[in-house]
């Protein structure tokens, strides 16, 4: 562990920096990281004859759980409301990961280190887009480590692939490669996200007469999401997928990628205008 929480400046926390805009993304944040124990079953299965890459993923897990605790303690202190613990145990019971019995859900090892590459440099620039709108001290800092830690993350599975599945990925035609990046990317009908955010609300909870909405969590989450990024954000998200299928990342083929998402992302973000206003 690079970092604990003793690492953060909880002492100078200021309530009156909290963006309320922002605190319901911490919050689904810190229930998906917190749920991490799930992939690492997952990702053991997966792996099970690389016992490095097994010991690789203990590690990972470990980092992944504690972003989810320091992040739930930052919006317990921007809400305390929150109940992290409590709010986790409910996102548990009603999200799991799909059965992994049959292995990679990716077809191949090769595609799920693919697929982690693509989860990781979305972390990176979700937590690089958090720290620089955020001017709140703790969470700023929060974030920062983060988003090392992601980075490393991803920089990890590269690694695995490059150390114990070269050949594999190197006879991977290359539309294969960007068909499982890209459809890792949009994966729209995963409901893990929608389910967390609409966890991360108490009043869901207690009240018992909103009913869960995926459709209208999933926009509520990502209306707040198109508005935290800047194109220097997806720019570097992009950077991140073009050197995931091998490509160089600063090439026109990244230029021309990071202007046609950040255009889609704009409008995006603009049809959403009318959510949380
Ligand atoms: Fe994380
Ligand atoms: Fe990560």
């Amino acid at each position: 562990m690079t970092w604990t929480q003793a690492h953060i400046p909880w002492d100078d926390f200021k309530p009156d920096q909290v963006n309320p805009t922002i605190v319901p993304i911490v919050k689904t944040a810190a229930l998906i990281e917190a749920n991490s124990a799930s992939y690492v079953a997952y990702l053991q299965n997966v792996f099970s004859a690389e016992r490095n890459i097994a010991k690789a993923i203990d590690v990972w897990g470990q980092q992944e759980y504690q972003h989810g605790l320091t992040l739930g303690r930052w919006a317990a202190l921007a809400d305390p409301s929150f109940s992290f613990f409590h709010n986790l145990d409910f996102f548990r019971k009603g999200y799991q990961i799909p059965a992994y019995e049959a292995g990679s859900t990716r077809g191949s090892p090769v595609g799920e280190l693919l697929a982690r590459c693509v989860v990781e440099a979305g972390t990176t620039s979700f937590y690089t887009a958090l720290y620089e709108q955020t001017s709140e001290p703790c969470l700023k800092q929060i974030c920062l480590l983060i988003a090392q830690d992601e980075q490393s993350h991803y920089r990890l599975f590269r690694a695995l692939t490059a150390k114990y599945y070269y050949a594999e990925y190197d006879a991977m035609p290359i539309w294969d490669k960007i068909k499982t990046v890209v459809g890792r990317a949009t994966e729209t009908d995963d409901d893990e996200i929608a389910y967390a955010y609409y966890s991360a609300h108490d009043r869901h909870l207690h009240s018992g007469e909103v009913p869960y909405d995926r459709e209208k969590c999933s926009k509520l989450y990502f209306s707040r999401i198109y508005r935290l990024y800047q194109k220097k954000h997806i720019e570097l998200l992009v950077r991140l997928m073009v050197q995931t299928i091998g490509k160089t990342p600063n090439s026109p083929v990244t230029t021309v990628c990071s202007t046609l998402t950040w255009g889609m992302w704009s409008l995006k973000k603009y049809a959403s205008w009318s959510l949380n206003h």
